[in-house]
């Protein structure tokens, strides 16, 4: 059965989504056009490809597309497919392609901004309409690129709000995560934890700012963080953000949520260690920032505790910790999320190693905190494979919510407002009302 924009506009209510737009193979290839096609989504981070040459390979939706370092020092994301016979160009995570792109295929040869070099034995194209200088015979550049402080994005529209505009108060989240170097600089280190999750990419999105899931589904790792601290007679960093998700349902009530068009959004933070006085560390990542900026503006950088902000499409980056956990749709139940850490510039290394600890003990596949989620984000894609009930309720605080300069916030931190938002941004882009990606037209 083919879904007609009213299909699919019927499918979010105020309230409660069908359980079909996370089960149903043509909604997600639906999802791949009209919001994968059009939005901004993050390709990778400057740092990645610091040489001229290097190159790292993303997905956006179903789209395999490569983020190169040109010989200007300029970046670009092009289409990972050879203008010959298709072939995809590079097949590996990263690397260093020199000065052109080389296919394995029958050689074709590309510059770094894409554009057609060379191929071989040149008389064959004698007479034909072969012509270098035509675009078809290059590598496809998409159609709009943009970077914010180093974090580089791409839209496959060539219409749309700029990037800054789309990310709205967002934005923010990235400018602290670059405030908190002294030098505004950050860089992506330390390797790359991937995790496949069983599960529709929006279950993630959701669970991103689902507060009342914390003490309930962390039950077993917060018990034994708790049980682990009685015997060592404290509570070191490892154990305490463990032990963060059994705070009472009160502590949770009173975080507050931010929500943004486009279905973007930050949750307030639970922990802050950059802002503890007693902490040294964070003292001398103060010092740092003091002497870069004046103490007041350094106590208002680590001041700023946010946990996990929303840049839906693209994925969710942890100022606090620095980390970006990258999400990516592979099919209607696939998801493949990457976490990427990074190093402040100019902060003290144990900032970066704290980072790395959190990554390791919250977020990592070893780690035994995030097995938790992906086991209910499985188990929701399960049971809405049944024909036990079509509804998700999203009634939360509905109606509660206030609105602010640029978008909405929680008057209680279990508010479901966050998942409400995701929902209107998606509807917006699948039913109509921002049809513009890869010529695709909406009535
Ligand atoms: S497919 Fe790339 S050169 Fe033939
Ligand atoms: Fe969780």
């Amino acid at each position: 059965m083919s879904l007609s924009d009213l299909d699919l506009a019927a499918l979010v209510r105020p309230d409660s989504v069908h359980k079909r737009v996370y089960t149903d193979p043509e909604i997600f290839a639906l999802e791949m056009e009209r919001i994968y096609g059009q939005a901004w989504i993050y390709v990778g981070h400057e740092s990645q490809v610091p040489q001229v040459g290097d190159y790292c390979t993303a997905r956006i939706g179903d789209q395999h597309v490569i983020l190169v370092r040109d010989t200007d020092g300029g970046v670009h994301v092009l289409y990972n497919r050879c203008a010959h016979k298709g072939a995809k160009l590079v097949a590996a995570d990263e690397g260093n392609v020199g000065k052109s792109f080389r296919c394995p295929y029958h050689a074709w040869t590309y510059r770094l901004d894409g554009s057609h070099l060379g191929a071989p034995l040149k008389n064959g194209f004698a007479g034909t309409c072969f012509d270098p200088a035509d675009p078809a015979f290059s590598l496809r550049p998409l159609a709009r690129v943009s970077a914010y402080r180093g974090f580089v994005f791409a839209s496959q529209a060539a219409d749309g709000p700029d990037l800054a505009t789309f990310l709205g108060g967002a934005v923010t989240s990235l400018d602290n995560f670059c405030d908190r170097s002294p030098l505004g600089k950050v860089e992506v280190a330390g390797g790359v934890f991937r995790v496949l999750q069983r599960s529709n990419w929006k279950v993630f999105y959701e669970n991103l700012h689902d507060t009342m899931h914390a003490r309930v589904t962390h039950e077993s790792s917060v018990a034994a963080a708790r049980e682990e601290a009685k015997a060592l007679g404290g509570m070191p960093f490892e154990l305490h953000i463990m032990d963060g998700n059994g705070e009472p349902y009160e502590f949770w009530e009173k975080l507050e949520l931010r929500a943004y068009d486009n279905g973007h959004g930050y949750m307030e933070g639970i922990f802050n260690p950059g802002a503890a006085e007693r902490d040294p560390l964070a003292r001398a990542h103060f010092a740092t920032l003091e002497a870069a900026y004046g103490a007041e503006r350094a106590r208002e950088i680590l001041g700023m505790n946010r946990h996990n902000t929303i840049l839906y499409g693209s994925g969710s980056p942890h100022t606090v910790f620095q980390q970006f956990r990258v999400i990516r749709p592979l099919a209607v139940d696939r998801t493949l999320v990457e976490i990427q850490v990074f190093r402040l510039k100019g902060a003290p290394e144990g900032v970066f190693r704290r980072a790395l600890l959190y990554a390791n003990i919250i977020n990592s596949p070893g780690s035994n905190v995030m097995p938790d989620d992906v086991e209910v984000y499985a188990r929701c894609q399960e049971g809405n494979g049944t024909d036990g009930g079509d509804w998700i309720s999203l009634h939360r605080y509905l109606g509660t919510d206030r609105e602010v300069p640029g978008g909405m916030v929680s008057t209680n931190g279990t508010s479901e407002l966050p998942m409400r938002n995701q929902f209107k941004a998606w509807r917006r882009y699948m039913a109509g009302e921002a049809a513009a990606g890869r010529g695709l037209h909406v009535a």
